[in-house]
């Protein structure tokens, strides 16, 4: 069964369409948004049709990373990543906004929903991992509750750069957190 659409106040959530590669092509070569992120730059519109494609088709819940468009208003503005691990019992989650829909909250919103989902599906742990530059996003998940579990030194290389890695999680028995 395919990933099924999950509706918040403002987003919808749902699988992405072959259609909304040239968005996905447009974010992911921002410098900015790629900043932190380990896609190929450039990222080729090739690329793009290639992932859309591939996550139009793909089972939900899966084995394999999975990327949920968040679409505002009839338009992609983003994605919320999904990776399983554990034989399914805990998931990492990596998200990303265009940089015009950012500061609205929106982010928060779309990952608060993914998460709610993966404890809904019964998993017990739900933890992301972030270089501490990236300021915006351990705001997110401090917002909606993830506890800063611990940073492990230069142990992530991205682009080229050796970085250190700040570990967030939240247990499904401490979920929800309060708004
Ligand atoms: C990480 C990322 C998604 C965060 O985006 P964001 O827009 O800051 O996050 P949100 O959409 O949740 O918005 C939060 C901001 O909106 C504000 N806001 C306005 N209305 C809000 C609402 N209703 N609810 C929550 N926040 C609201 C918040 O105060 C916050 O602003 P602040 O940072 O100035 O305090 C974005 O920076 C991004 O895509 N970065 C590039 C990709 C990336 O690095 N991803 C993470 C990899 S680990």
């Amino acid at each position: 069964m395919g990933f099924q659409v999950i509706r918040t106040e403002r987003l919808m959530l749902r699988p992405f369409r072959t259609d909304d590669a040239d968005v996905l092509t447009r974010y992911r070569n921002d410098a900015e948004t790629a900043r932190y992120q380990s896609w190929p730059l450039p990222y080729t519109s090739e690329m793009a049709r290639r992932l859309v494609t591939e996550m139009a088709y793909l089972d939900w819940p899966n084995d394999d990373w999975y990327q949920i468009a968040i679409d505002h208003d009839g338009a992609l503005i983003g994605d919320v990543a999904v990776g399983r691990t554990h034989g399914g019992s805990m998931a990492e989650i990596g998200y990303t906004l265009a940089p015009s829909a950012r500061g609205a909250g929106l982010a928060t919103e779309a990952v608060r929903a993914v998460v709610s989902q993966l404890f809904a599906e019964g998993v017990h742990r739900v933890y992301a991992g972030l270089d501490p530059a990236n300021v915006a996003s351990a705001k997110l998940l401090r917002r909606l509750g993830f506890r800063h579990e611990g940073r492990f030194i230069q142990a992530e290389q991205v682009r080229g750069r050796w970085c250190d890695d700040d570990r967030f999680a939240v247990l499904a028995t401490e979920w929800p957190t309060p708004r």
